[in-house]
């Protein structure tokens, strides 16, 4: 149902919202992009208070709505992307819920160094073989990679129904759920009937230590699912059992590719060393200059 807001009060509400914002840390840009959404107001319009004349604005939700989704914003440290239901991902906006990690800009590097990897002359055929994203969440990685890869047989795996759920709805609203079969379980599990056949793997598994979680920011914290944080004691629980289970599953010259936090990259460059089924192991860097992401190829 389309409500009017009158464009004085939504001015002046707005100043003031914008200063609460100030005063708690946050940014102030994130009340633009809630505004965006939910009235149609460009980004010019909202900068300029051009609106200001307009005494009825359409929106879908009326001004007190508005109010207490930015309370909850403010008093519960609500992600704003969950308040909106949606995220941009690369090309994409996505809908995310509680059910799923909000996808993080960094991880779009992952297809980024998967692009770099099927230019190399050896690895053309890689991009007609089985792919699949291990812990698929919101199912960003897997709709990437079938928009990437239009001949690729995509898989998306993830322990959580409820996040699948997510990623299937995604898939849909891009058009891409026929390229992509979503399944449940943990991580190769669910795949057995395809072992020794991936071109690719690619995963952003969970890898927080777990003592460290309650102390990420209160949007991460208190409100982003625990499967997709916990990595166990020291976070590399999953990126270590994805070292040493994608061997049976990866063909000869299939890439493993993983993201993961400032100092695990070493960790895992040398597990995949001693596994010894692995070759031509590299550490990338994200755009802050972490090292974030670990790729190799099955020998
Ligand atoms: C860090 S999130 C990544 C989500 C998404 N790929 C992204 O990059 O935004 C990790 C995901 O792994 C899933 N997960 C955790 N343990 C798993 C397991 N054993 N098998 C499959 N998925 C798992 C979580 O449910 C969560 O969706």
């Amino acid at each position: 149902m389309t409500e009017w807001i009158d464009g004085q009060a939504l001015a002046q509400w707005r100043r003031m919202a914008q200063q609460q914002a100030q005063d708690q840390g946050l940014d102030p840009k994130e009340l633009d992009w809630l505004l965006q959404h939910c009235t149609g107001l460009d980004r010019l319009a909202l900068h300029l208070e051009t609106f200001t004349t307009q005494t009825a604005i359409p929106a879908n939700h009326n001004l007190d709505a508005l109010k207490a989704l930015w309370q909850r914003r403010l008093q519960n440290r609500y992600p704003v992307q969950y308040l909106l239901g949606k995220a941009p991902w690369r090309q994409f906006w996505l809908r995310v819920s509680p059910a799923v990690l909000i996808p993080r800009p960094e991880t779009e590097l992952l297809i980024d160094i998967v692009q770099e990897q099927l230019e190399r002359p050896e690895n053309q055929a890689l991009a007609r073989g089985n792919w699949v994203d291990l812990g698929t969440g919101s199912g960003a990685i897997a709709l990437s990679l079938a928009d990437l890869l239009p001949q690729a047989p995509l898989y998306a795996v993830d322990k959580s129904p409820e996040a699948l759920a997510v990623a299937q709805q995604n898939s849909q609203d891009w058009g891409l759920s026929e390229q992509i079969q979503f399944l449940q379980g943990s991580w190769w599990e669910p795949l057995a009937q395809l072992r020794g056949q991936f071109a690719g793997m690619v995963s952003n598994p969970p890898y927080i230590p777990r003592q460290e979680i309650p102390q990420l920011q209160p949007e991460v914290a208190r409100h982003e699912p625990i499967a997709a944080l916990d990595g166990g004691l020291d976070g590399l629980d999953c990126l270590n059992q994805l070292v040493d289970t994608a061997p049976d599953y990866l063909q000869a010259g299939g890439l493993w590719l993983v993201e993961l936090m400032a100092g695990q990259a070493p960790l895992i460059q040398a597990r995949l060393e001693e596994q010894g089924c692995y070759h031509s192991i590299q550490i990338r860097r994200d755009l802050a200059g972490i090292e974030r992401f670990v790729l190799a190829y099955r020998c």
